[in-house]
């Protein structure tokens, strides 16, 4: 299997204009500030953090629904904000999304097979049959089934409306999928089972998979890198190993602290992370952290800290940089 990247994201940057209205100006909301990694096919990618960190931006520029206001996206070394209509098009099947809430993403008129033969419909020319053919193929490769065809979205459960979802991100065969809280809204039992379906396509597609989630454990097992993102920045990023054996940056390590844990039989007691998350309309100076890390000093407060290359991994602290981490461990 080649490592080579499929997807390459070097200082993405997203900006919102919000609060502007007739004769005012608006704010200028940074999302996301410069978020840069590779992806490589039949890999995952975690992108964990906070409601509000910038996840859901990050997916909304790889799916191209958003243009970045800055950095670039290279998808199979193709730049799209300078490719053409077609490359556009070409593109944009090779990356699929799949959100939190399938139902509001499946259209609550549609029958599953026509939900499923849509992308098909204006992307191919496919006949009829071949789609049909396509469609029951791919809900069997899900577990739907044949009957379950010609039924709507609101006569399945979550688990299984969120299997339609993958179905039809499948459909035009793409190489990337972002799945953006794909489980989140799953009851425990039905996650694990939704967690394995998208192992067993990852293999047999050979997909990459940016996964995106509020929870370290959920994705513990799925992922071979992780990048946590704190106020649209990247605070630590690397292999999943060093990420769950030594978490450095604080705020990882609080994310570990709070995460629920699948199996009750290990369930810590959830420790919240003290304070809200900043608005990142006017984030604190310094490391955007240092309201609510406990390690904290006046350097946090005044000068961001930068990635750097500790221990196998990306990290951007000050602490871990000084060496300070070690008597907080
Ligand atoms: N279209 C928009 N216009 C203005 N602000 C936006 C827009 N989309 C997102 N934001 C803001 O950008 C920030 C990041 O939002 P985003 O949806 O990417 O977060 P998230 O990490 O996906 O959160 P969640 O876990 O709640 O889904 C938030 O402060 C959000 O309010
Ligand atoms: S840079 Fe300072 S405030 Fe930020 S996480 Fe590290 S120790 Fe905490
Ligand atoms: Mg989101």
């Amino acid at each position: 299997m080649s490592d080579a990247p499929i997807l390459s994201a070097r200082d993405l940057a997203q900006s919102y204009l919000v609060g502007g209205g007739l004769m005012r100006a608006g704010f200028g909301l940074q999302a996301l500030r410069g978020v840069s990694f590779d992806l490589a096919p039949g890999r995952t990618l975690a992108v964990v953090g906070e409601s509000g960190c910038g996840k859901s931006t990050l997916a909304r520029i790889l799916t191209m629904i958003e243009r970045p206001t800055g950095g670039r996206l290279l998808i199979e070394g193709s730049d799209p904000v300078a490719a053409d209509r077609a490359e556009k098009r070409q593109l944009r099947q090779k990356v699929q999304i799949v959100f939190q809430n399938p139902y509001a993403s499946l259209n609550p008129r549609a029958k599953i097979r026509s939900i499923l033969e849509e992308p098909l419909v204006i992307n191919t020319a496919m006949t009829a049959a071949e789609r049909r053919a396509a469609a029951l193929s791919m809900m069997a490769r899900v577990g739907l089934r044949p009957e379950h065809a010609l039924r709507y979205p609101h006569m399945f459960s979550g688990g299984q409306r969120q299997r339609i979802a993958i179905a039809r991100a499948l459909m035009l065969r793409p190489r990337i999928i972002v799945l953006d809280e794909p489980v989140s809204a799953l009851d425990l039992s039905i996650q694990a089972q939704v967690l394995n379906l998208l192992v067993e396509l990852q293999r047999e597609f050979n997909l990459a998979y940016l996964f995106i989630s509020h929870n370290l454990s959920v994705v513990r097992h799925l992922a071979e890198e992780v990048l946590v993102m704190y106020l649209g920045r990247a605070v630590e990023h690397g292999p999943r190993e060093a990420i769950y054996r030594q978490p450095l940056h604080p705020y990882t390590r609080a994310l570990l602290a709070s995460s629920p844990v699948a199996d009750p039989a290990h369930r810590r007691a959830r420790l919240r992370i003290p304070g809200e998350l900043p608005s990142p309309l006017n984030p604190p100076a310094g490391c955007a952290f240092h309201p609510r890390c406990p390690l904290a000093n006046d350097r946090c407060r005044q000068e961001r800290p930068e990635l750097i290359r500790q221990d196998g991994r990306l990290v951007a602290c000050h602490a871990v940089e000084e060496g300070r981490m070690a008597l907080a461990a």
